[in-house]
């Protein structure tokens, strides 16, 4: 299922497979992006870049195929964008789990689903290698946000139960996201102390898990409708796209239940002449439209599912129970890397219902 009403995003390839891509079909013809930062969002996907992400090295150079044509910075879009990442690194053989699935990685389920012929290696087509491609579209969608008033940015609010953010009610400001971006782990705070707590848990052959906050700045209100055409559902449906997002909140998020209708609420203010609310617990969206306040999201991510400690497993050939320590290369968190897949998804998604408003605007 395509979750967009206008673009259409489709990943390919797998995670050992010669290459991967992504085809984006129905951007504006004419527009163009800036490919510095298609350029900047893989470099902050790629391992290496931040701690604590897998040995294995990939350039993730994009090879354009068709759809741009370079004029100086820019790529103009020209029709349907094609774009491919080879795979130089690979090394299938080190992951063949098959017959004892890795718990909670799809190897079980995509094994029942399509069968042990079609398993493929590395995770295959579920790998967190698919978010490359996902990346490249989501940059594009970025540049153009930008040209449009809307920046979309993201860091790392928690890891392995350490606070990367100043106070629970605090929204960052762009600023404070950029200058944390090139940090050993993309935090505005606990980033020492979270680091010794995820090095800890990697030495004992365990991973951990995260939370990444994603802030839309100058989003127009107005964008969204009610029910499955709302901003929450489409934004929801595009990081569940993301490989090991298990939560995704919007504003207080959970914490909502907790408070009662006074405090949730948030009260409508003036502030420079225009609506604006004092609070933003709703983050940004009442009803399913923005209401022009930044839009604030949260993907809860799981810890690695491959961990090298020994693990119950079930061996599908003899259907007995054994036992698996994963081994090859993994990231001893994929939270840091995902932090960029995570505010290009968002940004896809709120590209992608801009469009859709263009498009009903241009209706007689
Ligand atoms: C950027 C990124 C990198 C990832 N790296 C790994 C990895 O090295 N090892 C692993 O087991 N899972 C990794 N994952 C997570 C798995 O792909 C994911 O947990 C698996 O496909 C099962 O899907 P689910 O967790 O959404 O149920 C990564 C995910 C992302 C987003």
């Amino acid at each position: 299922m395509n979750p967009f009403d206008v673009l259409s995003v489709e990943i390919r390839g797998e995670s050992h497979s010669p290459c991967i891509s992504v085809e984006i079909g129905n951007l504006p013809l004419g527009e163009s992006f800036a490919f510095a930062e298609t350029e900047e969002c893989l470099a902050r996907r790629k391992s290496g870049k931040y701690l604590f992400s897998t040995p294995r090295r990939e350039d993730d150079s994009p090879v354009w195929e068709s759809g741009v044509e370079a004029r100086g910075d820019e790529g103009v879009i020209t029709g349907t964008v094609k774009a491919r990442i080879d795979n130089r690194n690979i090394r299938p053989a080190d992951y063949t789990y098959t017959r004892t699935p890795r718990p909670s990685h799809a190897d079980y389920t995509s094994f029942v689903k399509d069968g042990a012929d079609a398993a493929a290696s590395g995770g295959g087509r579920f790998s967190g290698r698919m978010t490359a491609p996902l990346v490249i579209a989501g940059a594009i969608a970025k540049s153009l946000l930008r040209k449009r008033g809307v920046e979309v940015a993201a860091y790392i609010s928690r890891l392995a139960g350490v606070s990367g953010k100043k106070s629970d009610c605090d929204i960052p400001s762009p600023d404070e996201i950029r200058a944390c971006l090139d940090l050993p782990l993309p935090m505005i705070t606990g980033g020492e102390e979270a680091a010794a707590k995820v090095a800890e848990i990697a030495k004992r052959g365990d991973s951990a898990g995260g939370v990444v906050e994603c802030v839309a700045y100058g989003l127009p209100a107005g964008l969204g409708d009610n029910l499955w055409q709302g901003l929450e559902s489409k934004i929801s449906a595009v990081l569940y796209g993301i490989p090991a997002v298990k939560g995704v909140e919007f504003g207080a998020g959970f914490a909502i239940a907790d408070m009662t209708g006074a405090v949730a609420n948030d009260a409508f203010v003036i502030k420079d002449g225009a609506v604006a609310t004092a609070t933003n617990n709703a983050g940004g969206i009442n009803g399913g439209i923005s209401n022009g306040m930044p839009l604030v999201v949260r993907a809860a991510f799981r810890p690695t599912p491959s961990v090298s400690l020994p693990q119950r497993t079930v061996d599908l050939t003899t259907m007995t129970e054994t036992e698996i320590s994963v081994k090859g290369r993994h990231d001893a968190t994929v939270v840091p890397r995902a932090t960029v897949v995570t505010e290009c998804a968002v940004a896809l998604a709120l590209y992608d219902e801009m469009l859709k408003r263009d498009r009903e605007n241009k209706r007689p």
